[in-house]
């Protein structure tokens, strides 16, 4: 690795916050930018994943070229070790505009199981893509909602993270925390890990606490939370099930908040 490309985790222990929806429509602003990106599905749920390809799409290349799996030695259980392929080939391309993808599989659900004793098991990804990730200008981990090993692979290739975050009272309160496991984990690995900031997410979702959560969340984090605030619209969730990004989606208000948010992460990247 040069030190020279940016590696994004969207990370949060809370689910459904909306780390896939930013993750995903991060990539795709990405590549509009002309910004070679790489998106790398890391949660077992395969949700970022099936946001950019059809499922049948996605049976052919896992058979035929790979998923994660085979990049962190799970795949089909076979072993701790397990059969990996070359990393090169388990990237689709092309997913979008100037985006390939790394996508997921299911047998990330065992994989704490799985690599139980294997050593090193948390820089798996970052030795297996070692030679790939200098192909790229960013290249964007979604992540499943733990710090379990997928979580802590995406971390430990990442120089950067950003913290989606939706406005409920439970969303806020272990924000504290991820960071406080995050920069211990950055610190035993000798391995720089930037919080690029918190982003409101899914704002507008019915949440009896939204006003306190938003209100304390930027008093606790001040400029760490980014301004754009990206609302609940069905543009999203409708984009997912499209497998196409909000940009392609005719909800312009959806776009601009998208847009808006990515170009602030981008600045904070120096990109
Ligand atoms: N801004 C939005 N407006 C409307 N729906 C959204 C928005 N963001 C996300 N969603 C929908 O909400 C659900 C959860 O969002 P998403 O999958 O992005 O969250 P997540 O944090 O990745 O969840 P998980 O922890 O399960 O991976 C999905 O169905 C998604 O399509
Ligand atoms: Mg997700």
């Amino acid at each position: 690795m040069s030190g020279e490309v940016k590696i994004v985790a969207c990370v949060n222990l809370k689910g459904g916050v909306g780390k896939t929806a930013l993750a995903v429509n991060f990539a795709a602003y990405c590549g509009m930018k002309n910004l070679k990106t790489l998106l790398i599905d890391l949660d077992p749920q395969t949700n970022a994943t099936f946001s950019c390809i059809s499922p049948e799409d996605w049976q052919k290349h896992a058979a035929e070229h790979g998923t994660v799996a085979d990049l962190l030695g799970v795949r089909n259980h076979a072993s701790a070790e397990g059969a990996a392929k070359d990393p090169a080939s388990v990237i689709k391309r092309g997913v979008f505009q100037n985006v390939d993808l790394i996508p997921s599989h299911l047998d990330l659900f065992t994989i704490d199981l799985d690599l139980g004793a294997a050593n090193a098991r948390e820089t798996k990804l970052r030795r297996a893509l070692k030679d790939i990730v200098d192909n790229y200008d960013i290249v964007i981990c979604d992540c499943p909602p733990n710090l379990t090993v997928p979580t802590q692979n995406a971390l430990a290739l990442s120089t950067h993270y950003v913290v989606p975050v939706s406005p409920d009272f439970l969303s806020g309160l272990g924000i504290a925390l991820l960071l406080t496991r995050v920069a211990k984990f950055s610190d035993e690995l000798e391995s720089p890990i930037e919080h690029v900031g918190i982003a409101m997410s899914r704002v507008g979702r019915p949440s009896y606490y939204r006003a306190q959560t938003m209100e304390s969340l930027r008093t606790t984090f001040g400029d760490k939370v980014f301004q754009t605030e990206i609302r609940e619209r069905s543009a999203v969730s409708e984009a997912t099930s499209k497998n196409v990004s909000v940009f392609q989606m005719n909800d312009k208000d959806a776009a601009n908040e998208f847009a808006a948010l990515s170009a602030e992460i981008l600045a904070e990247l120096g990109l």
